[in-house]
């Protein structure tokens, strides 16, 4: 396990016109910590995602990734540094199959040029990745499924089998329970807990008891700023937490 600390954030902003979505967040992850980040809709949780992935430019502050500072790097760099994403709203390719959409984000790390008229046994590596990393998220079997046809529980699987394709060793999900019923959050969560330990995580949940259930660590924003950073017990009692959060549900 490496001992880089995989991210620290200082001071990091992001204005839209008079909107301060973020607004100076500091952040510290240790290697390997599983920290969610809670807050009420347009907290600025999507949005500090998008600045630590470089989906978007900061207005202000410092994005230190595996002891880089990948502040003014684009996406592509980032990735290459070993970072991950999901979105909130689901990126598949619906009418490809579940190994397309697979060998698609495995070889978008890669420099072998994907062709589909090509047999998959010429992407031999490719493919038996593609193939394990299905399995780790219980979807053995699905291969040539389309897309479109899993259920909402096996999309967000996929999605995050699409994230794990290029071995990240910081993962940053987006609420990968949107949209799920109960019974599929909570399959999703315990999905989440069998991912190797290695891989640090910043989970952004709504789903208390799959935030609470994952997280060592919790850190709750507000109009873009830190109101609360602790272990989950101690998150759950902060009266402020409560007041503007937990107090709601
Ligand atoms: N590209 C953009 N242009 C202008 N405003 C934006 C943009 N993206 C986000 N915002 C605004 O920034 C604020 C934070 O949005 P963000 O999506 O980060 O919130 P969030 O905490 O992820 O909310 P949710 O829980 O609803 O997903 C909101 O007021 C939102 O409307
Ligand atoms: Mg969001």
């Amino acid at each position: 396990m490496s001992e880089i600390q995989p991210l620290a954030l200082s001071g990091l902003s992001k204005a839209f016109g008079g909107l301060h979505a973020v607004a100076g967040v500091d952040l510290s992850v240790r290697p390997g910590e599983r920290r969610a980040i809670i807050g009420p809709n347009g907290a600025g949780k999507t949005t500090l995602f998008n600045l630590i992935s470089g989906d978007l430019m900061p207005s202000g502050g410092r994005i230190v990734l595996f002891g880089h500072d990948v502040t003014r790097l684009p996406s592509f760099r980032r990735a290459a540094l070993g970072l991950a994403r999901t979105f909130q709203i689901t990126t598949l390719f619906p009418s490809l199959s579940v190994l397309e959409n697979m060998l698609l984000a495995a070889q978008a790390l890669e420099r072998t040029k994907l062709m589909f008229h090509r047999p998959l046994g010429s992407y031999g590596h490719l493919y038996a990745r593609a193939r394990a990393v299905l399995e780790s998220v219980d979807l053995a079997g699905k291969e040539g499924e389309t897309a479109k046809n899993l259920s909402h529980g096996e999309q967000r699987q996929l999605e995050v089998a699409l994230a794990l394709a290029g071995r990240p060793r910081l993962l940053l999900l987006d609420e990968p329970t949107a949209g799920l019923s109960p019974a599929e959050s909570q399959m999703m969560a315990a999905l989440l807990r069998t991912l190797d330990p290695a891989i640090t995580i910043l989970i952004i949940e709504h789903d208390m008891d799959v935030a609470f259930g994952l997280a060592d660590h919790v850190m709750v924003l507000h109009n873009g700023r830190v109101i609360a950073d602790g272990s989950p017990e101690a998150v759950k009692a902060d009266p402020l937490v409560a007041e503007i959060y937990l107090g709601t549900d």
